[in-house]
């Protein structure tokens, strides 16, 4: 039996197998979509979303993967979730684990999605912070599952800012064994903490180098992003300078293997980080990977519930009603 983590905060702890399992699960999920037998496994349960950050994919995954799976979502905003706002995260996660049987959290702050993680008694989800993005890659890497190939041996070019989603995909690298180069301009490298951890536990598959071309050459997959993320829009201008040459054109993609893939966890800028050229070719995946957010979304909810013990606070709830109330609950 794979030990299920309790949260999707990150990737790094998580069991090779259990990924595994996920991957299978999604790929049930999406064949059973739409038909009389498609499961309900979350039927009568509902999702809290947090979303501090504006989102269309993640948003929807959740949303209609929920739907899809019996179940419902209601929307929260900042006002009702911060770390400075009306209450303590804590009595937040406390309240929404009484009522909610999942929080799915787009933040700034990373340690609010952790903090959220400490108190809530029902499975939180990481759906986009500042510092990482687990849930893009776990569906990117089903993408590549999907695809055949070897998650053990492949190798991955990363092409632009050290960001969130390439934090995700540093830690990923200690679940399974593909090679990583990554090259980013000077000044917007990875958090340093993280990049030192993830190369002394990879042994060498994960490197930094000096530019796109070298990143690139003879890989099995190129990725980039965005060269702005959300909540760095005033730096935008400047940022466009600092990235020049980082561009994913037709000439970059053909130093790859014949059969490479490319990739964008999406929302893509078309003519910075990637040409129409690129993105709109034949080897891009990026429509894939878009819709397999949610395939894998639906199995990630469905293994975080499962593995949930029973709620306790209605139960403390009922105890402190009126007795003829509480026969009335109970009934
Ligand atoms: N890739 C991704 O997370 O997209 P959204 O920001 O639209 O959710
Ligand atoms: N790095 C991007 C990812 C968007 C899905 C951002 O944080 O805006």
């Amino acid at each position: 039996m794979n030990p299920s983590p309790r949260h999707l905060v990150g990737l790094l702890g998580l069991e090779r197998e259990w990924v595994l399992q996920l991957f299978a699960d999604a790929d049930k999920l999406r064949a059973a979509r739409g038909t009389a037998k498609a499961p309900k496994p979350l039927a009568g349960k509902t999702a809290a979303l947090v979303f501090h950050k504006p989102s269309l994919r993640t948003r929807v995954s959740v949303t209609v993967g929920m739907h899809e799976l019996g179940g419902d979502a209601v929307d929260l905003t900042a006002v009702e979730v911060s770390e400075h706002g009306r209450e303590s995260v804590a009595d937040v996660a406390n309240v929404l684990s009484g009522m909610c049987d999942i929080i799915v959290a787009r933040t700034f702050s990373h340690s609010l999605v952790e903090k959220l993680a400490q108190h809530a008694s029902v499975p939180v989800i990481n759906a986009l912070t500042d510092h990482s993005h687990p849930c893009q890659i776990l569906a990117d890497l089903y993408t590549l599952w999907r695809q055949d190939r070897n998650l053990d041996d492949m190798t991955v070019a990363w092409v632009g800012d050290g960001n969130n989603v390439l934090h995700s995909w540093l830690e990923a690298a200690t679940i399974f064994g593909f090679r990583l180069r990554v090259a980013v301009p000077d000044g917007f490298e990875p958090d340093a903490g993280l990049f030192l951890e993830i190369e002394r536990r990879t042994e060498g598959r994960v490197r930094r180098v000096r530019d796109p071309e070298e990143a690139v050459r003879d890989c099995d997959v190129i990725y980039t992003d965005t060269w702005t993320s959300m909540g760095q829009e005033a730096e935008a201008q400047w940022r466009r300078i600092a990235f020049a040459g980082f561009t994913v054109d037709a000439q970059l993609m053909s130093l790859a293997k014949s059969d490479a893939s490319f990739m964008h966890c999406l929302p893509a800028h078309r003519g910075e980080e990637v040409t129409d050229e690129v993105i709109d070719g034949p080897q891009s995946i990026v429509l894939d990977e878009a819709e397999n957010r949610l395939h894998l979304q639906k199995a990630l909810m469905v293994a975080l519930a499962a593995a949930t013990p029973p709620r306790e606070s209605g139960k403390r709830k009922r105890e402190r009603v009126s007795p003829s109330l509480a026969v009335a609950v109970t009934a």
